[in-house]
């Protein structure tokens, strides 16, 4: 084992080509393979770069030669040696430096290392935990490097984009208060303050409203959210926000500034030209045509209102829910009319799931419609649902009746489903989308009450604000989310910057004066001291990245995530303390481990 003493690289593997043939070189990194030819060994080393052919021979390196023998997967080394061009008939055509070869004359071995649970190489098959456990190791295969360097540069791109246009990356404190965007807090105990808990961020959200007050202006931060919620692909305990906010500012003001960033990061990490402006819906269309405030725009299969045609046909299913107040719409899956009944029984589960109490169908055949409920409807009924939904031979018509809320999830689920199965949105590019005029306030039925939408700190639509607390549900938002093939990204509103405006909105949300005063008071104190009209966004940095580099899940661009349980399977995080670090903190348990 060597250590450097005084050795310098000279080049990285991945850099190396016919420009430096002829060149002495000191290469270091890490061992993928060796291959030994009798007389020659072959050792592919390498780094963040990429990968170089090292050849060892007895000719140019006896010492060098014995030593490769001893030298195993992953082992550290450092080479030094000549480059030169391969020997005809031996370049490697699918190694982007397969032209050349480093003649090593002398090798040092830096450090060794124990075999790897698993290869160090893209399209691996392995369990993700173990990926997880051995993060270092997974983090040294080519995919996982790349999604760093492109998370680097997103940020790069990021901060000298806002940089350019007046922004200040300010820091806002990790140990603090509860700042309310819809999820769990995750606790800190104070030890000087018995009894007393810190939250971590769920959003800067507060202290960002603050900096405006405080005059700064222009706000960014790329920062680290906490929220305990349940996990899945897209979702983290602790995730990344490209967070802004600006003052003297309108909805088309803060939309136009985000296109522009992120067209230009989009540019600067994937090398994508995005076209803008992007385009918009209302959250209103986009419930009605997608069944989603966050819909994938890549591909059709839109929902169809069929209640008119519904309401007066012989199925009472139908009827009856368009009677009760409820909706029929359906779906064109084009060119699933073979699908077997079996598929179709499928389908109905998957509807169940989203609450759907059936999932009627037609099969549409050139001799007409095949269905079991197509009794109860005349030739005239039929052919207008199916001119409706522009229905040809070979298709299924699938159609959901009941309450506006279950047609759209059931609907807009089975819309996802089968795009995916049918393979509807594969590779066809990036769609971005804004939805805006958002509800201020949805009806919590369990809560019975209304509860923000977005977080309660977004401005009403100024002609909707009397509406606030006679008809609250109808107010709109000046609220705004950025959608990507189906993936919320970004969310943003104008706020209140009026301190009668917020005590109206925390009414409007059953929020207590006492209450208010208590949570927020301070918030609520500083719009008394010339607040200006202000609004902002948060981009889900990992999620934005996720799709870029075309991703299933966050944890494919996060360094080091936690798995479905909010585990770190690396250090072992969440783990038991000791009996007096919780004493000191005042903490007495409860649940046995
Ligand atoms: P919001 O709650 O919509 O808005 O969050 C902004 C964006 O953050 C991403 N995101 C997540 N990413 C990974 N894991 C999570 N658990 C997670 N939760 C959210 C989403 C989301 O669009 N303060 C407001 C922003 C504002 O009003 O300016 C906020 O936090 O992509
Ligand atoms: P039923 O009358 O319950 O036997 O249902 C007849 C057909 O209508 C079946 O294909 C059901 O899946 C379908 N169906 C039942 N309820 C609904 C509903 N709420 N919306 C759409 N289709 C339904």
């Amino acid at each position: 084992m060597t250590e450097l003493a005084g050795l310098k690289r000279t080049h990285h593997c991945g850099a190396l080509g016919p420009e430096q043939a002829g060149q002495p070189v000191v290469v270091m990194g890490w061992v993928q393979r060796r291959r030994d030819h009798g007389g020659l060994i072959f050792i592919d080393l390498r780094d963040r770069s990429g990968l170089i052919q090292v050849v060892f021979s007895p000719d140019f390196g006896g010492e060098a030669f014995s030593l490769a023998g001893e030298v195993r997967g992953e082992y550290v080394l450092a080479i030094e040696g000549d480059l030169r061009i391969r020997p005809e008939g031996t370049e490697n055509p699918n190694l982007p430096t397969g032209e050349v070869e480093v003649v090593a004359r002398s090798l040092y071995i830096l450090n060794q290392a124990r075999t790897p649970p698993f290869y160090i190489e893209d399209d691996l098959n392995v369990d993700e935990n173990l990926r997880l456990r051995y993060r270092y190791l997974d983090l040294r295969r080519p995919e996982m490097q790349q999604a760093m360097i492109m998370r680097h540069r997103a940020a790069k791109s990021v901060r000298d984009f806002l940089d350019a246009r007046g922004f200040l990356e300010i820091e806002t404190p990790m140990l603090t208060r509860s700042t309310p965007e819809g999820a769990r807090d995750y606790l800190v105990p104070s030890r000087l303050n018995p009894g007393m808990f810190y939250a971590l961020p769920q959003s800067p959200q507060l202290f960002k409203q603050i900096l405006m007050v405080a005059g700064l202006e222009r706000y960014f931060q790329i920062v680290r959210c906490f929220r305990d919620e349940d996990l899945r692909a897209d979702r983290q305990p602790e995730f990344t926000q490209v967070d802004m906010e600006m003052s003297f500012v309108d909805v088309d003001d803060v939309l136009s500034l985000t296109e522009e960033m992120i067209a230009r990061l989009c540019q600067d990490t994937i090398g994508l030209a995005v076209p803008r402006p992007f385009s918009r819906l209302t959250y209103r269309e986009a419930m009605d045509r997608f069944g989603t405030d966050k819909p994938d725009t890549r591909f059709g299969m839109e929902l169809k209102d069929i209640s008119d045609l519904a309401a007066g046909c012989g199925f009472k299913v139908f009827t009856s829910a368009v009677a009760g107040g409820g909706q029929v719409k359906g779906i064109n899956a084009a060119g699933c009319g073979s699908f077997s009944r079996k598929e179709i029984d499928e389908l109905t589960a998957y509807a169940a799931v989203y609450r759907a109490k059936g999932l009627a169908y037609f099969i549409v055949a050139e001799e007409g419609v095949k269905s079991p409920v197509a009794k109860f409807f005349t030739p005239e009924e039929l052919a207008a649902v199916q001119e409706r939904l522009a229905a040809r031979p070979g298709d299924l018509l699938l159609f959901v009746a009941d309450e506006p809320q279950v047609v759209a999830d059931a609907l807009g689920a089975l819309r996802l489903h089968l795009a995916e199965r049918l393979q509807l949105a594969a590779d066809t590019g990036f769609n971005f989308l804004w939805v805006v005029d958002f509800p201020l306030l949805e009806y919590d039925r369990e809560e019975g009450r209304y509860a923000a939408m977005h977080h309660p700190f977004t401005a009403p639509r100024a002609e909707d604000l009397p509406l606030l607390e006679s008809r609250p549900g109808e107010v709109r938002a000046r609220a705004y989310d950025l959608v990507l093939n189906g993936v919320e990204i970004g969310g943003g509103s104008i706020r209140i910057h009026r301190r009668e405006v917020q005590e109206k909105m925390f009414a409007a949300i059953g929020l207590k004066p006492e209450e208010a005063g208590e949570k927020f008071g301070f918030m609520l104190e500083a719009f008394e001291y010339g607040a200006p009209p202000h609004g902002g966004i948060a981009f889900g940095f990992d999620r934005l990245l996720m799709l870029l580099a075309r991703k299933k899940t966050i944890r494919d661009v996060m360094a080091f995530p936690k798995t479905q349980s909010a585990a770190d399977l690396m250090c072992r995080a969440p783990g038991p303390v000791d009996p007096k670090q919780l004493r000191e903190l005042h903490v007495k348990l409860t649940a046995a481990r």
